[in-house]
């Protein structure tokens, strides 16, 4: 028997089925109608006192106990995965569109001028993924075009690629102001897009420029000399991702460090050979 949702609840609900699909999580399963005990048979006093499991209650209990099939506020419930498997560029723009004015963690109040979503090649085998865009970034909603993304041309076009042929993204995608290393809340709000960009472009290496990149991707709080100079296995969270199987993700030196500290760009290299082996790439110009 289908019971009757009140508006306010059916928002609420479709409200949190919009946030578990910008998570890239589309099928729902509906249980069958449970009977419930009155709330005040089942709270503990304990449970009282705390107002997130109040709030609950009501909520779980008619989501339960109904079928909603045709309203039109529900037309998100419906299983709509990402055209990814299709085609990469209208999955990409999808997930542009659902980033759409961004206002979901405080970065879009702090001096951004516009979001950075990513750039390249919607099929890349090599994708490349930084920290934040920064003010040349910001100005011109695109990632790594400034002094940093200079170096980055340079280190692609050493591994024998054009920056087409690659795609980049950061963690974030609102400038932090005063470049300043985004905060561990605005990784976490922009971290479910750029894994929905990772599982539309299937790439076969990722590379993490600097810590902040490798500790978001790996979830590892380790420093870089001991996260670089390695392979792991990568598999975008909470995303669908087909038959594809994941990527290897190697981690090396942000070009902003390179350009502070060139002394570490013979480390660099090794990283990027690393990958240009597993991938099959010659440096140009040599045969
Ligand atoms: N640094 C980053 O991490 N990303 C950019 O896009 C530019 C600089």
């Amino acid at each position: 028997m289908s019971v009757p949702l009140d508006l306010p609840l059916r928002r609420a609900l479709a409200e949190r089925v919009r946030f578990y699909r910008e998570l890239g999580i589309y099928d729902f399963y509906s249980r069958e109608p449970q009977t419930f005990k009155p709330a005040e048979a089942v709270d503990t006093a304990e449970d009282q006192d705390r107002p997130e499991l109040r709030e609950e209650m009501p909520a779980r209990k008619s989501a339960a106990a109904s079928r909603v099939e045709d309203e039109n506020v529900f037309q998100v419930l419906r299983p709509e995965p990402e055209p990814s498997i299709m085609d990469p560029v209208a999955a990409l723009n999808r997930i542009r569109e659902d980033l759409g004015d961004c206002t979901r963690c405080k970065l879009h109040k702090q001096g951004r001028k516009q979001i950075v979503f990513g750039v390249g090649n919607p099929k890349a085998d090599l994708m490349f993924v930084g920290e934040g865009p920064g003010a040349d970034e910001d100005a011109q909603g695109e990632p790594f075009v400034g002094r940093a993304g200079q170096l980055l041309n340079n280190m692609i076009k050493a591994m024998g690629l054009r920056r087409e042929q690659v795609y980049i993204a950061n963690v974030v995608k609102c400038r932090p102001p005063g470049n300043r290393t985004p905060e561990r809340d605005e990784c976490e709000t922009c971290s479910p897009f750029l894994m929905r960009q990772i599982a539309v472009i299937k790439p076969k290496v990722i590379v993490a420029l600097g810590a902040v990149a490798a500790k978001n991707l790996l979830a590892i709080n380790a420093p870089m000399a001991e996260l670089r100079g390695r392979f792991y296995d990568f598999m975008p969270s909470g995303v669908r991702s087909g038959e594809w199987q994941g990527a290897k993700l190697a981690v090396t030196y942000h070009p902003a460090f390179l350009l502070r500290d060139p002394r570490q760009k013979g480390e660099a290299w090794k990283d990027l050979q690393m990958v240009m082996k597993y991938l099959g790439l010659k440096p140009p110009g040599s045969g």
